[in-house]
């Protein structure tokens, strides 16, 4: 990533759609953008049968007068690619690009991103339109960043087509350059399901019963990949036209989704940025809100990011629409600032009067200007102006690392596991908020990027996350939760981090499997067992909805494993359930590190205990003492920095910082008090 940025101050502003609009609102909008602070909008994500009503036929002069609307007001532009929504003309002529479903059922058009990502024929419309656009408006003033396509691989994550099943096929002899090679890796003995040929592998399309883990792990790869070289073809298109224009793609970093692997994209962007949407219905949405951030911030290689998409308000596509309350669009705005967005942007500008999303909010609701919701948006784009000076600024980096992977979150969802109780995140989730709820600041790393390199070799992040040398130097705690599958060479980067005093927390149901879910055997966890000194001999997983007590009284939920400890001390044994009696948390010392490991999903208050001891043997302290619910993060640039704190409790929260709090121009020279569901942004240093 090269970090240009495409706006002065912090980014604001929204995906502006004037197609949906007559004329003469086009210069409302505007008018309402100068209000409001508006400096960057991201315009023609869906424009592409607006723009091309017949093949080769084009209408550009609305896209023309926007931009030039637009430039005249000193509105920024990021331009998409259209590929989101092909044309229906071009969905009737080919048929065949529409994407098929497990069952075999074909798609059809009248929604969006309703294609195939191995269709060469979309691929090779989608590049020319791409083209045709950079070179219509690649040099154009107000255009400052390339948008490619829209939130790739969510609306349709994996095709079964027979165009797919061709280049699946094609990828795993790439992969594995004779069939023997794939039989082994798929474990096909089992079941008798030998491949005398790759002509013989089809996606794994529905079938009787368990279908076979390797074919859906690699088709889960294959999928993603697909994406990836979609993106990596239109942003070359992009490139060769246009190469002083900055180029990013919208992740969704949220919640459940993962059907793209985003660590392989980053290095085809020149900054990241991520749609997040609150899960309304979760009181405690604004946790996930700040693990997501700290994920995206993690893929950024710590660098500024941006919110390219979340909501001023209510969802349409969530079960019931729940708005925002008082003041919490300022403060989900900010925990993205907070953790390195450098700027706020929202789906949509105006809020639509017709179409699937009409009940979407926007910045300009229905009810226009005169409007709450409205006076908010002018009050936080005014907010993001006296914060200007934060830009290009980055999270001070933390001394605790959490590591996940997509991989790992595919072969640990796949079927047939020990419970169905298990989810990828459960256990990162809860961690991460132990931290948050400690006011411990965390990096939130993608398990491959630190996984490569060798000690000495170049840092990929640049030095933001790692301090030179290995990827994981500088972090006194790493923790490892759920990594059912390890990246290659994760292992002795972790073995590293303990020989220099650091302490690892790998926990339940992690380095069980390698590349192609094959067990490693010997006693689990098979990647990490001379690391942690125990030996897993059988999970025991618990019945729906039982806890299992630890005899230190701690509270384990979901697993428990049944182990014995070759090499390690046990601090926690199981007091009950199918594993009593047996080790249930271990810690493995060497010198003044230790690995520790956790062979249950401890609930929260136990997390918070257990992080305790680890933080404290690592003599690692919060950013600044705080009570839960009352987010701290600290940004830095030299020997500037700013803190960020955020309270989503109903109490005000005294906290001891001091500085000047660009949110109210107020000096606090002793201590603050954040304000009961409110905000400040502290200057502490000159
Ligand atoms: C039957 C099935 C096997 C296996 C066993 C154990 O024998 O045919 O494939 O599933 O039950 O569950
Ligand atoms: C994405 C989608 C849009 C809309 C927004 C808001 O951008 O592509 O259609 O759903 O999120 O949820």
């Amino acid at each position: 990533m090269t970090g240009r940025w495409p706006t002065e101050g912090l980014a604001f502003g929204g995906d502006y759609n004037p197609e949906q609009w007559p004329r003469e609102v086009w210069d409302d909008d505007v008018a309402l953008m100068r209000e409001a602070g508006v400096n960057l909008v991201s315009v023609g994500i869906f424009s592409w049968g607006e723009l091309e009503p017949q093949e080769g036929v084009f209408r550009f002069g609305w896209l023309d007068d926007v931009l030039d609307l637009l430039h005249a007001n000193g509105i920024g532009v990021d331009l998409a690619t259209p590929s989101a929504a092909p044309p229906v003309w071009l969905h009737l002529q080919h048929p065949e690009m529409l994407p098929v479903d497990a069952d075999g059922r074909r798609y059809t058009h009248g929604s969006r991103e309703t294609w195939c990502p191995s269709s060469p024929v979309l691929r090779a419309h989608a590049l020319r339109i791409a083209r045709v656009l950079a070179e219509r408006y690649g040099q154009h003033p107000a255009v400052r960043m390339w948008h490619v396509s829209n939130e790739l691989a969510c609306h349709n994550g994996r095709c079964f087509c027979d165009v797919s099943a061709a280049a699946f096929r094609d990828w795993l002899r790439a992969r594995y350059g004779d069939v023997d090679a794939l039989n082994a890796a798929w474990g096909t003995a089992f079941w008798g399901q030998r491949y005398t040929s790759f002509d013989q592998v089809l996606p794994p399309r529905r079938t009787t019963t368990i279908p076979n883990p390797g074919q859906r792990l690699d088709f889960e790869r294959f999928s993603s990949d697909a994406f990836v070289e979609h993106l990596a073809a239109e942003a070359a298109v992009l490139r060769e036209v246009a190469p002083h224009l900055p180029v990013t793609t919208n992740y969704m970093v949220m919640g459940e989704f993962h059907d793209l692997d985003y660590a392989a994209t980053t290095p085809l962007l020149d900054l990241v940025s991520n749609d997040h949407y609150l899960w309304a219905a979760d009181p405690q949405g604004w946790a996930e809100l700040a693990f997501s951030a700290d994920r995206t911030r993690g893929l950024a290689g710590g660098q500024p990011w941006l919110v390219m998409e979340h909501s001023t308000s209510a969802v349409n596509w969530q079960p019931r629409n729940l708005a925002k309350g008082p003041g919490q669009l300022l403060r989900n705005s900010l925990q993205h600032v907070a953790r390195g967005a450098d700027g706020a942007l929202f789906f949509q500008w105006r809020q639509s009067r017709a179409g699937a999303e009409k009940y979407h909010s926007g910045m300009v609701p229905h009810a226009g200007r005169d409007s709450a919701l409205f006076r908010e948006v002018v009050e936080l784009g005014a907010t993001l102006g006296r914060l200007a000076e934060v830009r290009g600024s980055v999270v001070e980096r933390a001394r605790v690392a959490l590591l996940w992977d997509t991989q790992a979150w595919w072969a640990a969802e796949l079927e047939a596991h020990p419970t169905v109780d298990v989810g990828y995140l459960d256990q990162a989730r809860r961690l991460h908020r132990a931290l948050l709820d400690a006011g411990v600041a965390v990096d939130v790393l993608p398990a491959t990027s630190v996984a490569g390199p060798a000690p000495g070799v170049d840092d990929p992040s640049g030095g933001v996350l790692g301090a030179g040398g290995g990827p994981l130097d500088g972090y006194d705690v790493v923790l490892v939760p759920t990594l059912y599958l390890a990246p290659d060479g994760l292992g002795p980067r972790l073995e590293e981090v303990v020989a220099r005093g650091g302490h690892v927390v790998v926990t339940y149901f992690s380095g069980v499997v390698d590349a192609h879910d094959r067990v490693l055997l010997g006693g689990y966890p098979g990647a990490f067992r001379d690391l942690l000194g125990v030996r897993v001999e059988e999970f025991a997983p618990l019945p729906e909805g039982a806890r299992t007590t630890l005899d230190d009284g701690s509270v384990g939920e979901v697993w428990s494993e049944r182990m014995t400890v070759p090499d390690a001390t046990v601090v926690a044994s199981f007091a009950d359930g199918p594993s009593a009696g047996h080790p249930a948390v271990t810690r493995r010392d060497v010198g003044a590190g230790a690995a520790w490991y956790v062979a249950t999903r401890l609930d929260g208050p136990s997390t918070s205990a257990f992080l305790a001891t680890v933080l404290d043997a690592a003599g690692v302290a919060p950013v600044v003492p705080t009570t839960p619910g009352v987010e701290v993060v600290r940004r830095v640039d030299g020997d500037a920095s700013w803190l960020f704190a955020i309270n989503h409790t109903d109490e005000d929260a005294p906290l001891a910082a001091t500085g000047t709090d660009l949110v109210t121009g107020r000096h606090h020279p002793d201590h603050v008090v954040v304000p009961a569901r409110g905000v400040a942004v502290l200057r502490e240093h000159a």
